[in-house]
């Protein structure tokens, strides 16, 4: 089943917890935070605390895409509040290996993201250790953006490597998806789909962007997977 994972970016930052109850209420399987430092791209969001809100306000999955160098140092303070999953740029990681290998030491899940000019084969020694392969259909730093259509190669090739050798890596792509693209980025391979702008600012509001993307997609409204917070093992919530 294809999941959607809502990017709160586009969301109204002054209501960060009711637009991730709505999200969970809409069907959406886990929620993805942006987290910017204006150096890695040129613009600033999130930090630990408000992963800790949002965690307040949803028993979804929260993944969170660190748009940021050096994020090394700055890993636990997300996994304490509540991040399942952290995603890191190869652009931003000299050392990826290592930060992949402290993320599950911290007892979270490990993704990696390439931007839309790095080719798939930066992935392609680190990629059995991952669990969330995240392709950039656009130039990180900011929502609203044009999907960039050399994306869907990228995740055929992904999909085709991680089926060949059997890895347990799902594949997601963030950046301007939306009723246009879904079905495309769904056949293309991927396995998550992040969506901001069609989901926050669809004209019926956010049930309504949901239920939109489920149709192109074809999937049921809450088929993804829900871990309640209580059943996260303590690793995942404090280190
Ligand atoms: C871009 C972010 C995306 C973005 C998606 O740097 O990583 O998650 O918020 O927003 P839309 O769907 O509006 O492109
Ligand atoms: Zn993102």
């Amino acid at each position: 089943m294809t999941e959607l994972a809502p990017s709160i970016l586009a969301a109204d930052f002054a209501a960060l917890g009711e637009a991730v109850a709505a999200c969970e209420a809409a069907g959406a399987d886990r929620i993805h935070v942006d987290v910017m430092d204006n150096h890695f791209v040129p613009n600033l969001t999130l930090g630990p605390e408000a992963v800790a809100a949002c965690r307040r306000h949803t028993r979804l999955p929260l993944e969170v895409h660190l748009m940021i160098e050096r994020p090394d140092e700055i890993l636990p303070a997300f996994v304490e509040a509540g991040a399942q999953l952290l995603t890191v740029h190869q652009e931003a990681c000299p050392h990826l290996h290592r930060s992949v290998e402290r993320i599950h030491r911290l007892g979270a899940e490990a993704g990696v993201g390439i931007n839309p000019a790095t080719p798939v084969s930066m992935l392609d020694v680190i990629l059995p250790e991952l669990q969330l392969a995240l392709v950039m259909s656009v130039n990180p730093g900011f929502g609203g953006q044009a999907f960039i259509p050399a994306a869907l190669d990228k995740l055929r090739a992904l999909r085709q490597r991680i089926d060949r050798d059997r890895l347990r890596c799902r594949l997601e792509v963030d950046g301007g998806v939306g009723a246009d693209n879904a079905a495309a980025c769904q056949a293309a391979g991927a396995d998550v789909l992040v969506a901001g702008t069609a989901i926050f600012r669809a004209p019926g509001g956010i049930s309504a962007g949901v239920a939109c993307l489920r149709e192109r997609l074809g999937t049921r409204p809450g088929s993804g997977t829900v871990t309640p917070v209580e059943d996260v093992p303590p690793a995942r919530r404090s280190v």
